[in-house]
């Protein structure tokens, strides 16, 4: 089975994105043939500094090698180091109704806001498809708030081949769905737009000091807690094993313990659950060099798989080979 995903460069990578996308993403090297990439094109869509994309690729990449991305057996790149996706995604503009990413909610939510969307954001959606698209992918593993993305390239792919012949495999979606959402130190959804992540590999001390600062409501010590209702147990759930899970259950239940308590044994567990690949992670990022050959040696088996995608799209629009 042909695995595909991609991850936006538009933070340091956090505790959600880990258990939300990255653990599946890595785990399923093992079954499948995988091809992973950095979407810095999507990104480019929120218009952040020059700084700024160069720096959170490399982060991104560094932190998927540290966890264990084995570069040998998937194939890992950079987006913008593989030019036939921008090429497909223009064949593909031109078979995709405005109407049909009018409803995409990404787009909506900005005019909703009250902001005005570049054209990047409104045509998201059909380099997301291209992207899918050229690796004949068979599934594609993603968040939930992916899903209507992979029904666009769906619908983009059968008017495609409806229009001009069998060109694309139409790929299935693969909704990671193993967590609830993971609340950031604010108690929203945790995310890197909203300065609320606890990051993977931050300084210890400074996971602590976040930790700290999770909000909690004013129960007093003394009174019975529910747990369901805390974002500090909402975290623990994801790193305590379970007996130790069920014990602070009934502490919270049983009143007479301090949320502080279970934050200092959230810091712990939190550091603890990384720290066997701290290391690595060092190690890379005093040598961005080997980094960024890897990407690029990523680049070269992506171009191969996908070049002969586009050539066949490229001669059913009636294109044909490039002179
Ligand atoms: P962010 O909101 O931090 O910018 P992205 O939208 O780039 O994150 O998401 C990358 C992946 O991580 C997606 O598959 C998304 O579903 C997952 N993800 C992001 N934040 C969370 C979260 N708080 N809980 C669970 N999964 C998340
Ligand atoms: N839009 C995705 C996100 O924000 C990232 C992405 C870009 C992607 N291209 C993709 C995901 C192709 C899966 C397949 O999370």
């Amino acid at each position: 089975m042909r695995v595909l995903s991609g991850i936006q460069p538009s933070g340091r990578l956090h505790i959600g994105n880990y258990f939300g996308a990255m653990r599946q993403h890595l785990e399923m090297q093992a079954k499948h043939e995988c091809f992973y990439f950095i979407a810095d094109y999507h990104a480019l869509t929120s218009n952040p500094s020059p700084q700024a994309v160069a720096e959170y690729t490399l982060a991104v990449a560094m932190d998927y090698m540290a966890l264990g991305l084995d570069a040998e057996k998937t194939v890992f790149w950079r987006q913008s180091d593989m030019p036939e996706v921008t090429e497909l995604t223009w064949l593909l503009s031109c078979v995709t109704p405005m109407s049909l990413l009018q409803k995409c909610v990404s787009y909506k939510d900005k005019i909703a806001q009250g902001l005005s969307p570049n054209h990047g954001l409104f045509a998201y959606p059909v380099l997301q498809a291209a992207d899918i698209l050229i690796f004949q992918s068979d599934l594609v593993p993603v968040g939930a708030d992916q899903k209507q993305h992979i029904e666009v390239t769906r619908d983009i792919a059968m008017r495609f081949n409806n229009a001009y012949g069998e060109v694309f495999k139409i790929p299935e979606d693969h909704i990671i769905e193993s967590v609830a959402v993971v609340p950031g130190i604010d108690g929203r959804k945790m995310s890197k737009s909203y300065g609320n992540t606890i990051e993977i590999f931050e300084p210890e001390k400074s996971i602590r000091s976040k930790v700290m600062k999770i909000v909690t409501d004013s129960t007093p010590v003394d009174a019975t807690k529910d747990p369901d209702k805390c974002n500090v147990f909402a975290l623990l759930k994801l790193f305590a094993p379970a007996q130790e899970l069920a014990e602070w259950g009934q502490r919270y239940r049983a009143g007479g313990m301090g949320y502080g308590e279970a934050k200092k044994r959230l810091a712990e567990l939190v550091i603890e659950h990384f720290k066997p690949y701290r290391q690595k992670r060092a190690e890379l990022e005093g040598n961005p060099q080997i980094v960024d050959a890897m990407l690029k040696k990523g680049a070269e088996r992506a171009r191969a798989v996908a070049s002969p995608t586009l050539l066949a799209a490229r001669k059913a629009i009636g294109l044909g080979e490039r002179r």
